[in-house]
């Protein structure tokens, strides 16, 4: 039976290594070479990464590929991508390729506005709180002052203040609804210390506010945080071409145009398809969010918060073919940010931006934008083509040629071989004995 320990994030990485050891991985010496294995050999570069976190005690890679040849607005991009994922940086690739010979990518950022609440109680009369919202607003402004003045030269800052009653939703609850403009940071960190600010200002305010004390019901803050729902902060990204220029072997450019279409109406009105959709969109989206350093929960959410934005989950990208010109584009809200964070802490997040050249905050929000679109073209012309699987199968027999570790001729026994058989776990393996007796 394990016993709880006290004091563990005081211990060394070596006795916390310990310590597992004994408690969690029955001293097997290879459990812990393992977390050894994935420790940098340069003690300045590990330092770093433990710092990153608590209690760290190796690394977790992920594979950092490139997705070349994006033209997007008449300029070319290699997209750094992490991800885990077998085919993503793949389809990404061919994508681009494909909309390279037939124009490139255009991408816009629609607006660029942050939000955060400061959710408080209050059961009095209406009308005195907002007497004292209109009287406290301006104090609210200047008690961020010291915050702001950084964010505010570089042309940031904070934008409005104004008062929400959900009372009728649930009883005595309001809030004030701040919105910002953070300029190239993400500004989770900037927006939460402006309102946490405010929040004290407004309850010291409270406390000396005429119509309360005479009523003896004063607002009570109850959080104060940034919203990650931000459908203010929108981009935009499209491709478009003659569907004659979208013939394939496979199908005519308009019955295919047709057939896709038709897929991004089904994931419009399916959730069960929407969520596999949007998913497959956010293969693209997140890989570059890792990439960069960027906040890949905050995307996630804000995301799929959006896609549920006119009360049921819907496709992020919309397709129609008019006069025989197919166009396919994505909108959606992306809170990213190129400084701040770990953006310019981590060497390959540095690198990540070497490689973009330095994008600014909107430059990145269109790439991204470009990265979701790019991988649900891939899905959906894969999807009403061949089907999925099919490119996956090469990736997955690779896999497991890995786990069996099979040489470099086996693998290239094996992908002859399965051109014409399915590939499934057990075909891999009673194909790679029968080559090895
Ligand atoms: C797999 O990670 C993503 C897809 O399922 C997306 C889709 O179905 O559109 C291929």
């Amino acid at each position: 039976m394990n016993q709880p320990v006290s004091g563990f994030s005081k211990k060394t990485k070596a006795e916390k290594i310990e310590w597992l050891a004994e408690n969690y991985l029955q001293n097997n010496p290879n459990s812990i070479q393992v977390l050894k294995n994935y420790c940098n050999d340069n003690p300045s570069l590990q330092q770093l990464h433990d710092d990153f976190t608590e209690n760290t005690l190796s690394n977790y890679y992920l594979p950092f590929g490139i997705a070349p040849n994006f033209l997007i607005n008449e300029k070319l991009y290699a997209l750094p991508m992490v991800t885990e994922e077998s085919s993503v940086v793949a389809a990404a690739s061919n994508t681009a390729k494909f909309w390279l010979e037939r124009g490139g990518f255009k991408a816009e950022v629609i607006s660029t506005e942050k939000n955060g609440q400061i959710h408080f109680n209050y059961f009095g009369k209406e009308k005195d709180i907002e007497t004292f919202f209109e009287e406290v607003k301006p104090k609210l402004r200047d008690s961020i002052q010291a915050i702001e003045k950084n964010m505010k030269a570089r042309g940031g800052g904070l934008l409005e203040l104004s008062l929400v009653d959900k009372s009728h939703i649930l009883e005595g609850y309001f809030y004030v609804h701040a919105t910002f403009e953070t300029l190239d940071a993400m500004g989770a960190n900037f927006i939460n210390s402006c309102l946490e600010q405010m929040a004290q200002e407004f309850e010291k305010e409270a406390r000396i506010f005429g119509a309360f004390n005479k009523t003896e019901i004063f607002p009570e803050v109850v959080m104060s945080i940034l919203s990650n729902y931000v459908p203010g902060c929108l981009v935009r990204a499209e491709v478009s071409c003659n569907v004659e220029e979208l013939t394939t072997k496979y199908q005519e450019g308009s019955h295919f145009a047709e057939k896709f279409v038709r897929a991004i109406e089904i994931a419009k009105t399916e959730t069960r398809r929407a969520v596999t959709h949007n998913k497959g969109i956010m293969n693209g989206v997140d890989a570059v969010v890792l990439a960069t350093g960027n906040d890949f929960r905050a995307v996630e959410a804000g995301v799929h918060a959006y896609a549920a934005r006119n009360s049921y989950y819907g496709s992020l990208t919309h397709a129609k073919v008019e006069s025989d010109i197919f166009t396919f584009w994505i909108e959606l809200p992306l809170a990213v940010g190129t400084v701040g964070g770990l953006t310019s802490l981590h060497p390959l997040t540095k690198l990540a931006f070497e490689i973009l050249q330095k994008p600014d905050a909107k430059q990145l929000m269109k790439i991204m934008a470009v990265a979701g679109l790019a991988q649900n073209f891939a899905a959906i012309r894969s999807l009403v083509t061949t089907g999925i699987q099919k490119g996956h199968m090469k990736m997955h027999l690779m896999n497991i040629m890995n786990q069996l570790q099979a040489s470099s001729e086996e693998k290239a026994k094996s992908l002859n071989f399965f051109k014409e058989n399915t590939v499934s776990h057990s075909s891999v393996v009673s194909f790679l004995e029968n080559l090895r007796k």
